[in-house]
């Protein structure tokens, strides 16, 4: 094939030994000559994985990817990568993120590959993917799986994670038999795809196509609508375009994408995970971004997707009124958008989404009938967050967002678990849940467990919110008035580490401002006293991410792989 050299032509393309290696091997799948001609050789880059619910689906819709490489005249190359699921990996998929992003990195370099169509699902399937590519900074198009049907329960929806939430509550509570608790089991999750609500995943989702690496409604038709076979084939078309414009992560990856999909997920209501992930995003592509352009651009940016967990609808819904190219439309139309970034199909976000129409503004509201006023993620600091926490107002309670309580401490998950069921826990419901040792280091791996659930004694109450404080993250699909990714975290000595029972803490969400009303010279002292926990592992992969991982406000990633290392290996192997 005459025209364009590509980057795989160092491997196929010679008559070299080494060609004949990499060619010859090659062959063994039934590969003819006519497709060692220079053609663009595309990685699909799977977290297929029946351990990952989510993603079980991929190499299916992997086969649609392929059809569209052959046909656009690209030779497809499926491979696998360690896959992430929320729901079986313990102690917390976030532990391995940068692994997988490093697994994906090695991955493209070290091959022969000229550009890459990342699968991905689950929620940290999306951002190590993300991350892993932008190192190599190739041309790479992401394909979501889809979010799944919504859920059907005793005649109404349910939706993922936030109906769980709310019925494992109302079972604590008395308000829900465990009979009915186990029915909603197949309920919940009657479809192939990730989590109906906006989530981690559909958020993650979201921001990829806000970033412009997806195709227009890539992040919302349902895993199970042929419409997203259809969306696979017209990917593999595109990423084979892509390589031969060399439409690379780089020219789409600018500030001005990211700025685009922080206002995009206060549009959402989106989960507070995208902050980490879309902080190390941006660190590997070379994009400055920090928990102040968070709060800055998202402040005056309408909460106008009414989806669980913010608000009523799920995914389905959301896909049939419109879905994000309808978002983004309301967006450019209040000059809230960079309309000229620059998406994989070579449009611009603008020409992509400029007449998306919106079928039900029950479900993507109306500019001047939001779901929430400041609908962004909220940035506090004080004494208590020096290097600043995180909360999102539109799924918090407004009577809590000012408040003053007194400290309920759990000096971990452990300490947590065994005493919240306490009948005499000396707490009610004027009090703040304090979580420590729940960061990237303390945990390790920053889990999802800042929504903590409230005493059951104040549950039977009726107490449905309380305000939450932890240096852990929560599920996207999680809500309540929880400040979450206290920086720096307790396990380094944060101020976190401090707190005790008793003390007061002010929270002002309006003034940006969380204090522990505590005197210098008192927090001084109990700093001389106080003594790191023990880490529990002092070998392999968690000793590793002890050592290297980054606090919350800047991303979370290893402090070596921050950057671009570009495509080029360093050396051949024969
Ligand atoms: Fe996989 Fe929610 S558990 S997306």
């Amino acid at each position: 094939m005459a025209g364009k050299t590509f980057r795989s032509a160092s491997w196929f393309g010679n008559l070299t030994k080494e060609s004949f290696i990499h060619r010859s091997w090659m062959r063994n799948q039934g590969l003819p000559d006519h497709v060692f001609d220079g053609r663009p050789v595309v990685g699909i880059c799977n977290t297929w994985s029946e351990l990952t619910p989510c993603n079980a689906h991929l190499r299916d819709l992997a086969e649609r990817v392929k059809r569209g490489i052959w046909e656009a005249g690209g030779l497809p190359l499926e491979f696998p990568v360690m896959s992430t699921g929320e729901s079986n990996l313990r102690p917390t998929a976030m532990l391995f993120r940068n692994l997988v992003s490093m697994d994906v990195e090695e991955s493209i370099r070290g091959n022969p590959i000229d550009g890459v169509v990342l699968m991905t699902g689950c929620d940290k399937t999306t951002p190590a993917l993300v991350m892993g590519a932008a190192s190599c900074d190739l041309p790479a198009l992401v394909l979501p799986g889809g979010p799944m049907l919504n859920g059907q329960f005793h005649g109404r929806e349910i939706g993922s994670g936030t109906d769980l939430w709310q019925f494992s509550e109302d079972v604590r509570a008395g308000r829900m038999t465990q009979q009915a608790f186990m029915e909603a089991e197949s309920c919940m999750s009657r479809s192939i795809g990730h989590c109906n609500t906006m989530g981690t995943a559909s958020t993650m989702a979201a921001m990829m196509e806000s970033l412009g690496l997806t195709l227009p409604q890539g992040s919302s038709i349902p895993a199970a609508d042929s419409r997203r076979w259809a969306l696979a084939h017209m990917a593999g078309r595109t990423i084979v375009e892509m390589i031969h414009a060399d439409r690379r992560m780089s020219r789409i990856l600018t500030r001005q994408a990211f700025e685009n999909a922080i206002r995009v997920n206060a549009a959402l209501g989106g989960s507070t995970n995208a902050v980490i992930h879309l902080i190390a995003i941006a660190g590997r592509i070379g994009v400055p971004l920090t928990l102040h352009d968070w709060d800055r651009l998202g402040r005056d940016v309408r909460t106008i997707v009414n989806l669980k967990p913010s608000g009523a609808w799920l995914m389905e819904d959301y896909y049939y009124a419109g879905g994000l190219p309808a978002v983004l439309r309301c967006l450019g139309e209040q000059s809230r958008l960079h309309k000229n970034a620059l998406t994989v199909n070579g449009k611009s976000l603008w020409e992509n989404s400029q007449d998306a129409p919106n079928w039900n503004p029950e479900v993507i509201r109306a500019w001047d009938q939001p779901l929430a006023h400041g609908g962004g993620i909220a940035v506090l600091r004080g004494n208590l967050a020096p290097d600043g926490a995180v909360l999102k107002p539109s799924a918090a309670s407004a009577h809590l967002l000012r408040h003053q309580g007194r400290a309920v401490v759990f000096e971990n998950i452990e300490h947590y678990k065994s005493t919240i069921e306490d009948p005499n826990l000396d707490v009610d419901e004027s009090c703040v849940l304090v979580l420590k040792n729940c960061g990237p280091r303390g945990y390790p791996g920053m889990a999802e467990v800042g929504n903590m659930g409230l005493p059951k004694k104040l549950l039977q109450k009726g107490v449905t919110d309380m305000v939450r404080i932890s240096d852990a993250r929560m599920s996207g699909t999680a809500y309540g008035t929880v400040v979450l990714h206290v920086c720096p975290e307790a396990a380094i000595g944060g101020p976190l580490a401090l707190v005790q029972d008793g003390d007061f803490i002010d929270l002002d969400v309006e003034q940006r401002r969380l204090h522990l009303a505590v005197s210098t010279e008192e927090l001084e002292k109990r700093r001389a006293a106080w003594m790191a926990p023990r880490l529990t592992r002092t070998s392999g992969y968690e000793s590793l991410y002890v050592q290297h991982v980054l606090q919350a406000n800047l991303g979370a990633d290893f402090d070596f792989l921050v950057g671009t290392r570009g495509s080029e290996v360093p050396r051949e192997s024969h």
